[in-house]
């Protein structure tokens, strides 16, 4: 049995004062869940967050990274600055990495393979347009993207990342792709690196769904067969609702 991975992103939202007061709340609410509970924080808040959720269940990630360990990059963080401090994730590749900041498939496999030099786990996401899923394209597109991301790696290593399969017309937008949709998107990336990396990489690596998950809409797609939880951005900013969502199976 897959793990479920329930991971807020909380984009750029919140002060260190509010991450520590969402913790505070947010703990009670989760610490029985089997799921696996991370906040995706913005840097200036990592810090203030890892102290707040020692000794809870909730792990910590971060939104991004560079892919150099130091160097001469104003304003980046680098992947062994993450780990010192203790931060357990990092989503890499987000759609609006990609959109307003140049991320690309290439920029995004380095990154991955810097998460793991330096023990941090990647949540890779990926996901098609409107105009790309009205052209029918939603699967060449979406295992395009993870084949590219995930390029030489180890089987191991594949094993390990979490990867969000984010339909870009559903980000913020209040609308979800059907389970069934999702589910087959996912189904997709699972086959595609089935064919990659083999049967038995495919069928432990841990494939979310992101795009307006709400605590009204969840459960419909965390049940599905392929989906392994979500990947949570408006609805993971109040701690009672994103607890309803990691707690949906209760
Ligand atoms: P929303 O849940 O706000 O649609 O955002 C999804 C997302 O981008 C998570 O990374």
């Amino acid at each position: 049995m897959r793990k479920k991975i329930i991971a807020g992103n909380w984009k750029m939202n919140k002060l260190p004062n509010e991450a520590i007061n969402f913790i505070d709340k947010l703990a009670p609410l989760v610490k029985d869940t089997e799921n696996e509970v991370v906040l995706c924080v913005p840097y200036i808040d990592l810090f203030y967050s890892l102290l707040s959720a020692q000794g809870t269940n909730i792990k910590i990630g971060a939104q991004n990274m560079h892919f150099e360990e130091n160097g001469a990059y104003t304003g980046e963080i680098a992947p062994n600055m993450l780990k010192a401090i203790g931060v357990e994730y990092v989503i890499i590749g987000h759609s609006e990495r990609r959109q307003y900041f140049n991320e690309t498939d290439a920029s995004v496999n380095k990154k991955v393979k810097a998460a793991f030099a330096n023990d941090l786990k990647p949540i890779v996401c990926v996901g098609e347009t409107l105009q790309e899923r009205e052209a029918g394209k939603t699967e060449e597109i979406i295992t395009q993207q993870i084949a590219l991301a995930l390029e030489g790696l180890m089987p191991e290593q594949v094993q390990n990342t979490v990867i969000a399969y984010e339909p870009i017309w559903a980000i913020g937008t209040g609308k979800t792709a059907t389970s069934e949709d999702a589910n087959n998107a996912i189904k997709a990336i699972r086959d595609k690196i089935c064919q990659i990396y083999g049967q038995n990489v495919s069928k432990s690596v841990i494939i979310q769904y992101g795009g307006s998950v709400k605590s009204t809409n969840c459960q419909e797609l965390f049940t599905m067969t392929d989906i392994d939880g979500g990947l949570i951005g408006g609805a993971s900013l109040d701690p009672e609702e994103f607890a309803k969502i990691v707690n949906y199976d209760k």
